[in-house]
């Protein structure tokens, strides 16, 4: 049986920074369930559609074709034939990916592709309701978490040093909102599964964080 490791929580919290060196260190796929839910967002903007309405979203999952292939280890996102994993880090994305995950029908949609993997392979599977709904069952589930503050500095910080000039209040108000949104949805809000270890990164660095998670994980396998 494939060994799956669940790992859910706001964004910016570094689950997927964290869980990519730590799925390496165990030689297990890293599965990002929030490029899926990108993708779809994603291919309703691009048909100039309400992300937020229902009827305009139902209709584009009609022969839509949403799959992720692992090269070397890393997770590509495609959208039919088109590798969309960078398109779909562009920051309107976010709010899109959060506005469609509240419709029921995107998230059965996702359901499962995301189950598949994780039957087939020993994975590190990140979102926000994995060890809640898509893997009830996961051996190990962590929650990762960090205030709304230190996840909003840390993005602060990455941006500018891309480069990009941002304006912290923006970032920290479009994190709130995001947080809002996917623990308020009806659907599978975001939420600490009983059953999850709750790990809070506030106080702690990415190496710091890193050692930690294995910790945790070392210590539950
Ligand atoms: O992890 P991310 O920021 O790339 O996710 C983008 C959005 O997708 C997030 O705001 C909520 C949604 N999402 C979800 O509802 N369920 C998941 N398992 C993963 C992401």
């Amino acid at each position: 049986m494939a060994i799956n490791i669940a790992i859910d929580g706001p964004a910016g919290a570094g689950k997927s920074t964290i869980a990519k060196t730590v799925s390496k260190e165990l030689g297990y796929i890293y599965v990002d369930t929030g490029a899926l839910y990108r993708t779809v967002g994603l291919n309703v903007l691009r048909q100039g559609k309400d992300t937020k309405n229902e009827a305009d979203v139902v209709p584009t999952l009609e022969g839509l074709n949403v799959s992720l292939r692992f090269v070397n280890g890393e997770q590509r996102v495609f959208l039919g034939d088109e590798d969309v994993s960078e398109a779909i880090r562009q920051n309107e994305v976010s709010m899109a990916a959060s506005n469609v995950s509240a419709i029921p029908k995107v998230r059965e949609f996702l359901f499962g592709l995301q189950r598949d993997i994780a039957e087939k392979n020993n994975c590190i599977m990140d979102g926000r309701d994995i060890g809640t709904v898509v893997l009830p069952n996961a051996q190990i589930k962590i929650y990762l978490t960090a205030s709304a503050q230190a996840r909003a500095d840390r993005r602060y910080k990455e941006l500018t040093e891309k480069g990009q000039e941002v304006n912290y209040d923006n970032i920290l108000k479009e994190i709130e909102l995001r947080d809002y949104q996917d623990t308020h949805r009806e659907i599978a809000p975001l939420k600490k599964a009983d059953d999850a270890v709750l790990v809070d990164t506030t106080e702690l660095d990415l190496n710091g964080s890193i050692e930690y998670m294995l910790k945790v994980i070392k210590e539950r396998l």
